[in-house]
Parts: C-alpha cells; sequence; structure tokens
C-alpha cells in the first residue's frame, strides 16, 4: 500500500505588508476578505499541528494542490517556500498552484521558482506541466490550472498547450500499467459554477477517460468532496481536500488533510480524514474508508483500512 498525504489549500499566514501600488487591482478585495474573515480561518497553528501530525505518521509522500498563498505577494511565496521544506524534501513533496498563487497579473511565475524543485520532473529544477514524479508503481501527474481571474471570479485553466502535452504522458503511464494519480487544483467537475470552474474540466475529463488516469487530487472548494469521471475502464475518483490550515470550529468550511492508502495491483484506494480539533491542538481521524463505485458514481464507504493503523 503506498501512502499519500493530500493537503490543500493552505493559505499560508500572515500576510506582508501591502504596498499602496498593489491595491489598485483584485488584491483590494482579497485583502479586505482577508483582513475579515480568512485570517481568522486559515490560522499557522493549525499548519504547525498538520507538519507535527505528518511527523507522528508520515506518509511515503506528500501532494499540496495549491492555493499556498492569498494574494500572491512576493513576500508570501518565501514564507511558503520555507513551510513546504518542512514538509519534505522535493522527491518527498510534489507541489502544484491554485488560483491564488497566480492571484493578478504580474511576475508570478518567477514567485513560482522559490518552489521549482518542487513543480518539476523527477531529478529536475525546471518547472514543467505536467511534471512526472515515479514512485515505485505510483505515477504523480502536477498539473497547473493557476491563471489570474477577474475580480469576483476563482476559476482555472489548463490550456491547450498543456493539453497537448498531458495526452502522451497518460498514454505513455497507462501503457506502462502505472497507477496515475493526477493533481490540478481546480477539481475537473461541470457541477461546479463558471465562476470557480475549471474552465477546460470536460476536455481533461475527455483525455483521462481516453489515455488514462486513476485517481485525480484536487482542493479549491475548501470542503471534502467526491466526484467521479466515467471511462470505459470504469469510475475515476475525483477526491477534493478541504482546506488543511482550517480549524474544526468553522461549520462551513470544515478543514483537514486526506491520507490515502493505495493498492496499485488491486486498483483499491483507502482514505483517511484527519480535521484539527481546537480542543486539544491536534488531528485525529473524523472518518475513514475506502473509495467505491456505485450506481451514482465514487462513495467513501466507512470501514477500516487492512492491515495498516492509519
Ligand atoms: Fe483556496
Amino acid at each position: 500500500m503506498f501512502k499519500l498525504a493530500h493537503l490543500s489549500d493552505l493559505h499560508i499566514g500572515p500576510l506582508p505588508d501591502v504596498p499602496l501600488s498593489a491595491l489598485f487591482s483584485k488584491r483590494f478585495f482579497g485583502l479586505l476578505s482577508w483582513r475579515r474573515k480568512r485570517h481568522a480561518m486559515h490560522r499557522v497553528e493549525v499548519i504547525e499541528a498538520l507538519v507535527r501530525d505528518l511527523t507522528l505518521h508520515p506518509a511515503e509522500h506528500v501532494a499540496i494542490t495549491g492555493d499556498l498563498v492569498n494574494l500572491a505577494l512576493t513576500g508570501e511565496f518565501g514564507n511558503a517556500a520555507s513551510w513546504i521544506a518542512r514538509f519534505g524534501s522535493p522527491e518527498e513533496v510534489s507541489v502544484i498552484p491554485g488560483n491564488h498563487d497566480a492571484y493578478v497579473d504580474g511576475p508570478y511565475r518567477d514567485h513560482w521558482k522559490m518552489w521549482q524543485r518542487y513543480m518539476a520532473d523527477d531529478g529536475s529544477c525546471e518547472i514543467t506541466f505536467p511534471y512526472v514524479r515515479r514512485r515505485g508503481p505510483v505515477a504523480i501527474v502536477g498539473l497547473s490550472s493557476a491563471v489570474p481571474s477577474p475580480i469576483a471570479f476563482a476559476c482555472g485553466s489548463l490550456g491547450n498547450a498543456q493539453l497537448e502535452r498531458l495526452e502522451p504522458v497518460l498514454r505513455q503511464l497507462h501503457g506502462q500499467g502505472l497507477f496515475i494519480v493526477i493533481l490540478v487544483h481546480h477539481p475537473p467537475l461541470a457541477r461546479i459554477s463558471t465562476r470557480r470552474n475549471l474552465r477546460d474540466h470536460a476536455a481533461l475529463a475527455d483525455m483521462i477517460a481516453r489515455c488514462g488516469g486513476d485517481l485525480v487530487l484536487s482542493g479549491h472548494q475548501h470542503r471534502f468532496e467526491l466526484g467521479t469521471i466515467e471511462t470505459p475502464r470504469g469510475s475515476v475518483p475525483v477526491m477534493v481536500a478541504p482546506s488543511s490550515s482550517t480549524d474544526d470550529t468553522n461549520r462551513h468550511d470544515e478543514g483537514g488533510y486526506i491520507r490515502l492508502g493505495i493498492d496499485p495491483a488491486q486498483r483499491r484506494v483507502f482514505v483517511a480524514i484527519r480535521r484539527y480539533r481546537d480542543a486539544n491542538g491536534r488531528f485525529d481521524t473524523a472518518m475513514r474508508g475506502e473509495l467505491v463505485a456505485g450506481k451514482d458514481g465514487i462513495d467513501l464507504v466507512q470501514g477500516d483500512w487492512p492491515d495498516t493503523d492509519d
């Protein structure tokens, strides 16, 4: 069983000083939102507890599916780089960007270079999407849906060029019999509103159906969700992690992170949702089970994992 920890939407604070010139943009509204509510929802002490939890219960790999920062200010990227390093080395951690990591037009791609070794092919330092990291029978494919969007929008896009590069990658990995885990910040699901969706979700779902892909890990929604992509090979789960920096007191955006146990040979995926408990400052398991295809798509059927203490 390959053990993977899936974190998302850390929205790491605190915010650095915001220059006045930065506020003549969408950042003005982002700063209002941060000061009004987000600073209290996304807490550094929860991320500290997350680091401790992953030290006590190590996974073989950690996937962080975007929105590490808030307003994409230069100082935020360096702070996030320090936190990423606390989760592990570039060999142990894979990162993809989210829409907040490309919040407004500007040099955000230059800032991503602070995370470049976590967003590159195995053995490379060059940021590339898709990137591929192979861990035994599991292939992790990182995509970027992070593009700036207008005020009041939080949509994403892969773009034709990235999709064209992805097709042969999926075909090759699928041909090698690997279990393919695709990381993409915006869930490729049709049910998400046009204000927040992945513009080319249908193209990605179609490509997974045609070329390969066994599991999609996303974020963006700030709550745990499951979706399904139907393929000729069966139902492919789309698993949406909550925000991993949010405590258990926020009723609308329950936080947490996901631990996965992947059995590549049997094509089985076991899931445990771990949530931060404000009462004791620790994470514990809120739900545990297996992803199973039902008549209405993928369900999380509760139960213990086989042969493990997860
Ligand atoms: Fe987010």
